[in-house]
């Protein structure tokens, strides 16, 4: 089964996750990617039942609203109880890589203020070790060049995304051949360096829930193992 057949089972598996466990009338949060696109097409059936969707970017702002979904402020919801998004890489703790779709910091507010983060993703996203994928993080262009620097301090080697602008106006720099044995505390180091808004290591808010789309159907994962 080829890696998108997985992305649209995770996510057709999310949209069921939803119908099952969202009050009618509550607020979902959705991420970015190629995987929840798929997740917002399964959605349609479901319209009815949401009260409105809280988007991480533009781009799935624009793709609820082709749906008829109301989009909602998160300053007018507060809390959301599930959170529905994509991931570039996902560790057995759920710790995760994401912003590979540049959307990394409406992603960890959202995620933030989420009571569950339920992951869909293909199964070549599941890894022992996060890094192999290059770490996005967002940055204030003013800062690119000393942020930068503070990255290779680390052991990484930071590369500007060319022509590329968040949401919020801001560049990234993806950082390739970090060795992330402890994702938190890498996190919180890198949260610590002046001019960057946002990385895209969730390791201090992970995933509750993987729906990993697999040659075999989907699983459904908990963090380490645990059993659903
Ligand atoms: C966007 C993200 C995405 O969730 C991540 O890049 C995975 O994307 P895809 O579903 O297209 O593989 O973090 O910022």
């Amino acid at each position: 089964m080829n890696q998108a057949q997985q992305k649209q089972d995770a996510a057709e598996a999310a949209a069921d996750y939803v119908a099952t466990h969202l009050e009618p009338g509550a607020i979902l949060g959705v991420g970015t990617g190629s995987t929840v696109n798929f997740f917002i097409d399964a959605l349609a059936p479901l319209k009815e039942q949401l009260g409105g969707a809280v988007a991480s970017s533009e781009a799935t702002r624009q793709r609820l609203a082709a749906l008829d979904i109301p989009i909602v402020d998160l300053n007018d919801v507060g809390r959301l109880a599930i959170y529905v998004d994509g991931a570039d890489e996902i560790d057995p703790g759920f710790a995760m890589i994401k912003g590979g779709g540049g959307a990394l910091t409406r992603e960890k507010i959202i995620a933030a203020a989420s009571d569950v983060f339920v992951c869909i993703a293909d199964a070549g996203k599941r890894v022992d070790q996060l890094g192999r994928f290059p770490l996005p993080v967002e940055v204030i262009p003013m800062a690119r060049r000393l942020v930068a620097g503070q990255l290779a301090a680390l052991g990484g080697e930071p590369v500007l995304r060319e022509g590329f602008v968040t949401d919020n106006g801001h560049c990234i720099l993806d950082v390739a051949g970090l060795v992330i044995h402890k994702p938190r505390a890498l996190e919180i180091i890198i949260n610590q360096i002046t001019g960057v808004v946002c990385s895209g290591l969730f390791a201090l808010r992970g995933a509750d829930v993987l729906l990993l789309g697999t040659e075999d159907g989907v699983i459904t994962c908990l963090p380490f193992g645990a059993l659903p």
